[in-house]
């Protein structure tokens, strides 16, 4: 019988790929939502959802009843201070973990942590996902587990990173971070594929392990560019007291206007880090995998809509 996997996040977007990819290599999926339109639109991906929400200790006893695996993918991206994320990624781990512990055969654990987790005191959300790992590390006992960190992560549906990446692709190369800066990324259908190999080994466990497209050393800024669009109309490199100002404003009007938003002036602290640059050969060793969709091949199928999977 197939293994019955617990999801978290199906309704975002990484969640969601990877509840596509579950489903395609013929896992049951539960999925935990917290709305009932949500729930329908996992019922058409074939899943069962499962209505609850990560602070509600309680909603998540039915969620992990009878699963092999939980993959942990919902996650608090937007906000402003700790306690905007907290609450979610760090406070909600714990709730699940209890709920996995309840089980009288706890499942195999799987986080969807950040390689933001790697400089916590950079941003409140770095923060919150390097506390979400140490719950994870203090309180699973002795259920299997293991930590994934993707660097930015790109794909259909994506609502961060995709913007920047049209507007290159218009000719307009908005540069967010310092020349000198190195980053990994990775494919959303790369990252779905890395968990779902770990799936079907559950081994290493209790491991951190990074992943990201296997590009050598990372990119720059010019090579982002030059990938998506080699004709440039025109050049900005913003200046980190224009990002820092963009950031406070926008905290101002969230404020004000009562939204959680994205850019930040955590958010430019972790733009103006210099190496973001994932080191994934210790979880290609480990897997026997690799990454399949180099950056070029990515961006082709996002700006035609083709379908990778
Ligand atoms: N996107 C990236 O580049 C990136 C990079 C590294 C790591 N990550 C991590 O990957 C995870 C998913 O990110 P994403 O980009 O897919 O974000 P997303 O599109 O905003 O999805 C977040 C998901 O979490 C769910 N969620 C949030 N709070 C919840 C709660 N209290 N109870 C139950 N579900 C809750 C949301 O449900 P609703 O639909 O109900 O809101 C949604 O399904 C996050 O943990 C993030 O830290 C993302």
């Amino acid at each position: 019988m197939a293994a019955t996997v617990a999801l978290t996040g199906a309704s975002g977007f990484i969640g969601n790929t990877i509840a596509h990819y579950l489903r395609h290599a013929g896992y049951s999926i539960q999925g935990l939502v917290r709305s009932p339109q949500q729930a329908k639109k996992l019922e058409s991906l074939g899943a069962e959802p499962i209505l609850g929400d990560l602070g509600n200790p309680k909603s998540l006893i039915p969620f992990v009843q009878n699963c092999q695996f939980v993959i942990h993918c919902a996650g608090t991206i937007r906000g402003i201070d700790r306690a905007d994320f907290q609450a979610t990624n760090v406070n909600g781990i714990s709730h699940l973990i209890q709920a996995c512990l309840e089980q009288s055969s706890p499942p195999s654990f799987v986080l969807l942590s950040s390689l933001a987790a790697r400089e916590p005191s950079l941003s409140p959300y770095a923060w919150s996902k390097r506390e979400g790992e140490k719950k994870l590390i203090k309180e699973a006992h002795s259920m299997k587990w293991v930590i994934f960190r993707p660097p930015a992560v790109y794909g259909p549906n994506d609502k961060a990173l995709l913007p920047l990446f049209n507007l290159i692709d218009k000719g307009i190369g908005l540069q967010l971070g310092p020349s000198h800066a190195k980053f990994s990324l990775i494919h959303v259908k790369d990252l779905a594929g890395v968990i779902l190999c770990w799936l079907r080994k559950e081994f290493p466990t209790s491991t951190i392990f990074e992943v990201d497209d296997g590009f050598p050393g990372g990119y720059s800024w010019t090579e982002v560019f030059q990938t998506i669009n080699s004709q440039l109309r025109f050049r900005f490199h913003c200046p980190p007291v224009l990002l820092h100002t963009v950031g406070k404003s926008n905290e101002i009007l969230a404020g004000l206007l009562r939204y959680s938003p994205l850019f930040t002036t955590g958010k430019v602290k972790e733009l103006l880090h210099p190496n973001w640059v994932c080191d994934s050969t210790p979880v290609k060793q480990a897997l026997d995998w690799a990454p399949q969709i180099p950056l070029s091949e990515g961006l082709r199928h996002l700006f035609t809509s083709d379908s990778l999977i």
